[in-house]
């Protein structure tokens, strides 16, 4: 067996010295985050980021966050069976962040931090006015892995702002996409390059 080329340091994930939170979360980067609006079975607004966030299946159309721990959005989530996922731009930065805030289960955090909000196409919860896009979902299933739960909903709708749309797709230099990094970091929109996949493989 050849030495590995490059020097690397190993972390043992059951070493009580080694936080794979810290260590996952700053190796899968950049993640997009879902900015989650969902209503109490007592019809209180519920608004949180997850960047544990991706999509599951486009046929049908599934996207998943996880909820590490029990928190308000899993409960309404349970409760409702409805959520939207509404995405980061670059303007509503400083806002998601506000709204990771541990509010107490009653608070709707939207109201409190001045959050425009308006209702969605097809389900109860209502989405941020301002978010460039929203994802309305209705719950597909959950599936509990440890101390985590993934929510994964089917989509009913997607909005997009028409300034958010070029040539009838969402351009990514108009949703300005911010993304959760390692530790207190952020992305910012990222540089775009366009690659077409190869047809085949090289000769
Ligand atoms: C950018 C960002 C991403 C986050 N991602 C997650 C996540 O994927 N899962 C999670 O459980 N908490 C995540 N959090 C923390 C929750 O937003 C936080 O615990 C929040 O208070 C949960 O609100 P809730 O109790 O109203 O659902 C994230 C926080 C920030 C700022």
């Amino acid at each position: 067996m050849l030495a590995p080329v490059n020097p690397r340091r190993v972390f043992a994930v059951d070493d009580p010295d080694v936080n794979p939170y810290r260590l996952l979360t700053a190796l899968v980067v950049p993640r997009p985050i879902a900015w989650v609006s969902t209503l109490s079975g007592d019809g209180v607004v519920n608004l949180a980021p997850h960047s544990f966030f991706t999509v599951s299946s486009n046929r049908p159309p599934v996207v998943q966050f996880t909820s590490v721990g029990v928190k308000d959005t899993l409960r309404n989530v349970l409760a409702t069976g409805e959520f939207v996922v509404n995405l980061a731009g670059l303007p509503q930065m400083d806002a998601v962040n506000q709204t990771s805030a541990p509010y107490e289960a009653g608070v709707d955090e939207a109201a409190a931090l001045g959050i425009a909000m308006e209702p969605s196409e097809l389900v109860a919860p209502p989405r941020v006015s301002d978010a460039p896009a929203s994802i309305e979902c209705v719950l597909h299933t959950t599936i509990e892995v440890g101390t985590c739960t993934l929510v994964l909903g089917r989509v009913v709708a997607v909005t997009v702002r028409d300034e958010a749309m070029v040539d009838g797709s969402p351009s990514m230099s108009r949703l300005q996409p911010v993304s959760r990094l390692g530790g207190a970091e952020w992305g910012l929109p990222p540089e775009v390059v366009a690659l077409e996949r190869p047809l085949q493989p090289p000769p």
